[in-house]
């Protein structure tokens, strides 16, 4: 089975095409990321009108270096996948409508998929993980713990009720003039930095619930930075310590709340899995080996290029659910807003109404 796939949700233009094989083991043909990120960096953040632009002008192109590189024709193929969501809604159009529209005229299935979704099975196109496994997502946009139970469904365990941590990294990074995107320039900032020299905050730490908050740390740090205006360079580092430790703590945290609800649930997970940009964070990185390690599973992280957005894990997100019949009609609608939870299980979107017969 081979599905093109479609990213287009936030500031990457991605497309790929990725073959299933009937024992369920998964094979990238192709995988094509185009960023946006020097459009954005003197926002320091994403556009959305500029991210909405720069996809429908690169979108055909990328798409057909991900054809070409696989050797594929589109009567070639056996589904189209998009994701349809959540994400930046013009965006998301762009990219569901092009599948739309190359799965129309070649007579192929749509698929459209949740972007969660996506990150969420893309543990099994590159290790072949089992169900059920516990899934810790932090990106830019998104901060979720998530059972995934099978393919259509994932109870939420967890997730932020306000920034997501990748955004908590950003804002800080702007916040102390280090540039975009700031998950990188913070860690290697704190690398030299002391993470004991500002007190700040571990929100919900301790609560029963595995959700997250990260507003109030972001304040916190501003009011550090600013009761000791002018800042140095060595504040800088004290202060990106500081803040990725007070991270590493609200991880440690509420990953192990999330774990323990899991076991409660489900039993043991097969694996921790870690998805999104911040999993590239080698501080982090160290906690979640010993959550892992601390409940007697395994941590799993994909490679760096498909844990944060790509057009692979909607390919394959795509074949998983071609493979059970799932596909989607050509009035899917795209999605702002398209939560992951055991109500919204990756089911496809509602249609949009259907206007009343007169
Ligand atoms: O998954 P991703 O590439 O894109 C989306 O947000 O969808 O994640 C990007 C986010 C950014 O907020 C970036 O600052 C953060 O991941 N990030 C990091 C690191 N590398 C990327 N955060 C902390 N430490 C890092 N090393
Ligand atoms: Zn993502």
């Amino acid at each position: 089975m081979i599905v093109l796939g479609i990213e287009t949700t936030c500031d990457e233009t991605a497309a790929a095409v990725v073959e299933r094989q009937d024992n369920g083991k998964g094979r990238i043909l192709s995988n094509i990321v185009l960023s946006q990120t020097t459009e954005h960096a003197a926002f320091g953040g994403v556009v959305p009108e500029i991210a909405a632009r720069a996809h429908v002008e690169m979108l055909d192109y990328i798409i057909a270096k991900a054809m070409a590189e696989a050797g594929k024709k589109f009567n070639e193929i056996d589904g189209v996948a998009a994701a349809a969501g959540p994400g930046l809604i013009g965006g998301v159009i762009v990219g569901l409508t092009t599948a739309k529209a190359i799965a129309l005229v070649n007579e192929k299935p749509l698929l459209a998929v949740n972007h969660l979704e996506a990150h969420a099975l893309t543990a099994r196109l590159t290790d072949g993980t089992l169900f059920p496994y516990c899934l810790f997502l932090a990106s830019g946009g998104h901060t979720q713990i998530l059972a995934v139970l099978g393919v259509g469904n994932y109870v939420k365990l967890g997730s932020t009720v306000d920034d997501a941590i990748g955004e908590a990294f950003d804002k800080t990074a702007k916040l102390l003039g280090l540039g975009y995107p700031g998950g990188p320039l913070v860690e290697k900032e704190a690398a030299s930095g002391n993470p004991q020299r500002f007190a700040l905050p571990r929100p919900m730490a301790g609560k029963p619930n595995a959700d997250f908050s990260l507003s109030g740390l972001k304040t916190a740090l501003r009011l550090e930075a600013e009761k000791i205006a002018p800042i140095s360079d060595e504040d800088v580092r004290d202060l990106c310590a500081s803040f990725q430790q007070a991270i590493v703590d609200v991880v440690a945290d509420r990953l192990r709340t999330g774990m323990k609800l899991f076991r409660e649930r489900y039993g043991t997970p097969t694996a921790l899995v870690a998805a999104g940009g911040v999993a590239a964070n080698q501080t982090i990185r160290k906690t979640l080996h010993r959550i892992a390690f601390e409940v007697g599973t395994v941590l799993v992280v994909p490679p760096p290029e498909l844990c944060t957005d790509n057009g692979a894990m909607i390919a394959w997100a795509g074949a998983e659910r071609l493979a059970l019949g799932l596909t989607d009609t050509l009035d899917t609608p795209p999605h702002a807003r398209w939560p992951l939870s055991a109500e919204g299980a990756g089911r496809q979107p509602a249609a949009a109404p259907k206007p009343a017969a007169s």
